[in-house]
Order: structure tokens, then sequence, then C-alpha cells
């Protein structure tokens, strides 16, 4: 789908936003609930289509859940009582569904085959199923790529040391590690977000993490404790905003209600060390931080990210490459090789795509340098988002700060996450 974008904004960002739920945590909270013992009630579940992948994966393991709007009730079957589906699983555009469930099919007493859209099909493999292969399991990638075939298998546990700082594939391996006989310890790369850790700690299972996050143990589990799921607002949704009120003169947002886990808040510094007028409150909500973000319209300064940096921001460098194109100098972004192989290479459409409009950026093999003193001076129409939904939304921003007709090819893609993204935006321009 073609979408005219909104360009030349004439005043700025207005007014309070709910953003939809975190996608992380959805997932994560259908994923948990099926395997526990009881109702599971998740309040504010993100209605993407990533999680709903998710949703019908575990309909299809046989698992009864119920939706109405926003609000899910998972009926679990317990640590053993998925059952083993009738057809290939269709995890759509979702790698955080495919790499979870490929640790979390392991150890079952059952085979299941996992397919997925062009786009996940080009996304690696091997980074989950070579480590699970050190707990026993038999997983069978097609060159590293989906279909996958994962032939159930018991497992046991193993000491495992992560090649790539990546949450999915620690999460699939904290699934694995949970039917695992014995006590599997995972040590991080880097600490990357932990919504795995704190979901299962407060469902009942057996795991600790190290006070550096950097080493998690997880004991073989029987049973997980059904509860309530109050699902945050996702700060990878909120984060367009915060990066469009900056930009736009005039602007002034408040973000409710957002998730604040500090494995997640990297916009929040990179915003203030750019010079952002941000102020947040927090409190603590059932062990997840949660507050108001309050953004405000300013001038920016450049900003060098090296790879420690990155885990906490991942999702969001498509919007910093965007901050650092209209700051005052000269940014840098090292160590964020892991853009080359997300729902796109958002190195390279980052670059290309905002090169369009006339923005300075140029790619590295591991980020970026963009100079933002460089006036856009652009002469293309036409954007596409390459399918990738994080691509299409900042886009959807970048426009705003342009005076010329623009299109967006593949704007359908934002449905991945945040299906009401652009109506979203339009209310705050219209406030
Ligand atoms: C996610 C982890 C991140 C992130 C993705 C969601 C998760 O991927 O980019 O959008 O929910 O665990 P990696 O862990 O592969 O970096």
């Amino acid at each position: 789908m073609d979408k005219q974008l909104q360009t030349n904004v004439a005043h700025g960002l207005h007014g309070q936003l709910a953003v939809p739920g975190d996608k992380s945590i959805s997932h994560r909270a259908i994923m948990i609930g099926s395997l526990a013992t009881g109702d599971t009630l998740v309040h504010h579940f993100l209605t993407s289509a990533d999680c709903l992948a998710t949703l019908q994966a575990f309909k299809d393991l046989g698992v009864q859940i119920e939706r109405q709007g926003d609000e899910v009730v998972v009926h679990g079957v317990g640590m053993h009582g998925l059952q083993p589906p009738h057809h290939a699983l269709q995890m759509g555009n979702s790698g955080t569904t495919t790499r979870l469930m490929m640790g979390l099919l392991a150890g079952l007493a059952f085979d299941t085959t996992l397919i997925g859209d062009d786009s996940l099909s080009k996304r690696p493999m091997r980074r989950v199923s070579e480590p699970l292969r050190e707990m026993g399991a038999n997983i069978e990638t097609t060159d590293g790529h989906l279909p996958v075939v994962v032939l159930g298998q018991p497992l046991t546990a193993a000491e495992i040391q992560l090649k790539v700082a990546s949450a999915q594939v620690k999460s699939a391996l904290i699934f694995a590690g949970l039917q695992a006989t014995g006590k599997t310890v995972i040590h991080e790369l880097l600490p990357t977000r932990d919504h795995s850790e704190n979901m299962l700690k407060a469902f009942g299972a057996d795991l600790e993490v190290s006070s550096d996050q950097m080493t998690i143990r997880v004991g073989q589990t029987d049973q997980l404790i059904a509860q309530t799921v109050q699902v945050p607002g996702d700060m990878s949704s909120a984060a367009f905003f915060m990066v469009a009120a900056t930009l736009i003169p005039g602007s002034d947002v408040t973000l409710t209600n957002v998730g604040l886990n500090p494995s997640r808040r990297g916009l929040l510094d990179v915003l203030v060390q750019m010079g952002g007028r941000v102020e947040v409150s927090e409190t603590v909500s059932a062990g997840e931080s949660v507050g108001d973000i309050r953004v405000q319209s300013a001038n920016l300064h450049p900003i060098n990210l090296t790879a420690e940096q990155i885990p906490a921001i991942i999702d969001e460098l498509p919007l910093v490459a965007l901050l650092a194109a209209k700051a005052d100098g000269i940014s840098t972004i090292h160590g964020a090789e892991e853009l080359r192989v997300k729902e796109t290479d958002r190195i390279a459409c980052v670059e290309q795509e905002l090169g369009k409009l006339g923005a300075n950026v140029k790619a590295l093999p591991d980020g970026f340098v963009i100079d933002g003193r460089t006036p856009w001076q652009g002469h293309d129409t036409v954007l596409d988002s390459h399918g990738d939904h994080r691509i299409g939304m900042m886009l959807g921003l970048a426009a705003l700060l342009v005076d010329r007709k623009l299109t967006l090819k593949h704007a359908d893609a934002v449905g991945v996450s945040y299906p009401e993204f652009f109506d979203d935006l339009n209310t705050l321009l219209e406030a």
C-alpha cells in the first residue's frame, strides 16, 4: 500500500497519548501464560500483526485464548500441556515469536515446523539452533533460515556463552532451560532486555540473574502459576513521538504509562545527551518501571554511540539517525552490526531513504556517520519502508520536516508493531 505522507507541518505536536502495549512483553505474556497453570489475564495487549502471530501459534498448539480488543485471557495448559499442531506454525514477520518458540518447543515430546514471510525467511536462525544444540536440542534449519523443524527432545542443562547480544537468543535458551534437567547457565555478551526473566520470576520459575545482569541461571521448572499481566506502553512506539516532538518546533507532548525498563530506555539518555528537553515521572508496577514522558522541541547536538550502549536502544537506532541528521555536528554510531539482520538491513535502508531527502547519512559496516549540518536538499518524492515497520514510521516523521509532497511505499508495514501509528500522529499534530 502506498501512502501520501503529511509534510511541512506548520505547528508542532501537542497533547497526551497512551501508546499501545509493549511488543516484547505482549509476546511473552502469551507464551508464559500458555505454559502456566491457571488463567493469565493480559491487559493492554498489543494487537499488532507480530503479537497476533504469537497468539495464533499458541492456539494452534492447543491453548484456549480469548481476546476482546486489548484484553486477553490465556487458559494455561501447564508445562507439559501443549499439543502437536496440525500444520506448520505461521510466524509471519515476527523474529521474536520464531526465536523464542524454537527454545520453547525444543524440549517437548513432538515435532513442529515454523514458517514465515519473505523478510523473516532471510533472517539468521542458527544463532538460536546452535546454542540450543549444546543442550541436546535437534533443530533443522533451511541453510540457517526458515523453514525450521524443531524435533522435540529431552534436554540437558548446559553452560552457554552467547556470541551475539540478543534478548531473543537469550530468551530461547531460558525457555529451553525451564525444561532441561539440571541448572542451565547463560552468559550474555552485553546485558539485553530482561522481560523474559522478569515475567518468568513473577510466574514462579526457578531463575536467578546475577547483579551485573550478565549471567542467568535457570533450573528445570515443573509449574508456573498464572498471573495478571499489565502490559505497559511500548517505549519503542513512544519513541517515534518523542523524536517528532523534539524535532518539530513548538511541540509539547506527553506519552503516558510507558514502560521504562532500564534495558529499553536508551533513547531517553540519548535525547538528554543531545540536548533534548525530556521530563520523566516514574513509578514501579509489578516489577517493571512505568511512567509518563513529556518531550518539548529542542535544538540538538551530535552524539557518539558505541557497542555497550546499543542493546538498550537497538530498535530506536533508525530514529537516532534521524535526530543526528538534524543535529549541529557530526554523530557516529558504532557496534550496531545487528541492525543489518533486523526486518531489513536497517543500516542500508536508513542511508538510502534518508539520503533521498538529502540527509548526509553514511553507512558503516556497524553503524553510521551522520553530519546534521548538511541542509536537506533532496528531490525524490517516493520513499520506501522496504516492508519494515520501524523504517516506515521513521520516514513518516522525517517527511514532516520536508517541504514537498512525499509518498511512502509499503506503508502498511507499520501494522507489524503499531497499526494506529499514522492516526495517532495525526491526533498529536491536530491537537
Ligand atoms: C526483542 C529483542 C530484540 C529487538 C526485537 C524484540 C525481544 O531483538 O530488536 O524487536 O522481544 O526479545 P534481538 O534480541 O535479536 O536484538
